[in-house]
């Protein structure tokens, strides 16, 4: 057997072995999808870290929401766009859908949000674990799992900075 076989089969065993045991694998897909529209999306705001620009964007009906005490629509997008050397490295991506939380269990649901990592031609991060997204937005959830909620509502046509 080629070394390349071996290893595929090795990793036939090991997924087949985490779908009979139920337990994660580290790398997922989930129902997140790459936004049909990211021109669409509105840029309300831009963190800048190092050498790290992250344009925050989403969309005008859930900025809206936001602005008048209204529960974000489900099906929005949250995407942070991180620029390096003012080129895409990758996109973080949040996305609400009605009944997402009950993919999770309770320990690590974030209500209806779903996250996820794209690289910068728009493949999943394969090697990512976003339960570990989920944890770290929890201790956002009364603002909806939102690190800059606040922007949101100061955002009136000008980009926060
Ligand atoms: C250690 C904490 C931490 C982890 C882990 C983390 N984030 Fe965030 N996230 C933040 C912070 C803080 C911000 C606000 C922007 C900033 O300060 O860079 C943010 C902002 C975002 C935003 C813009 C909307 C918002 O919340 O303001 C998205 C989308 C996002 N993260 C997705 C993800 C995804 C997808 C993952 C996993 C691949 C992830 N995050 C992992 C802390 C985290």
């Amino acid at each position: 057997m080629t070394f390349s076989k071996t290893r595929l089969s090795l990793v036939a065993l090991a997924f087949s072995a985490v779908a009979v045991m139920g337990i994660e694998v580290h790398a997922e897909t989930n129902r997140v999808r790459f936004p049909e529209n990211l021109d669409d999306l509105v840029h309300y705001t831009t963190v800048r870290r190092g050498n790290v620009t992250e344009h925050i964007m989403t969309t005008r009906e859930a900025i809206d929401a936001v602005k008048q005490g209204q529960p974000i629509p489900d099906g929005t997008h949250f995407v942070l766009v991180d620029y390096r050397e003012g080129k895409v490295h990758r996109y973080f991506v949040m996305q609400k859908g009605e009944g997402w939380g009950n993919d999770y269990d309770e320990g690590r649901r974030t209500e209806d949000w779903q996250f996820q990592w794209f690289w910068a031609d728009r493949s999943i991060n394969m090697d990512e674990n976003t339960a570990r997204c989920q944890s770290c937005h929890s201790s956002r959830s009364d603002e909806n799992h939102l690190y800059t909620f606040d922007a949101l509502s100061a955002f009136h046509g000008t980009v926060i900075e």
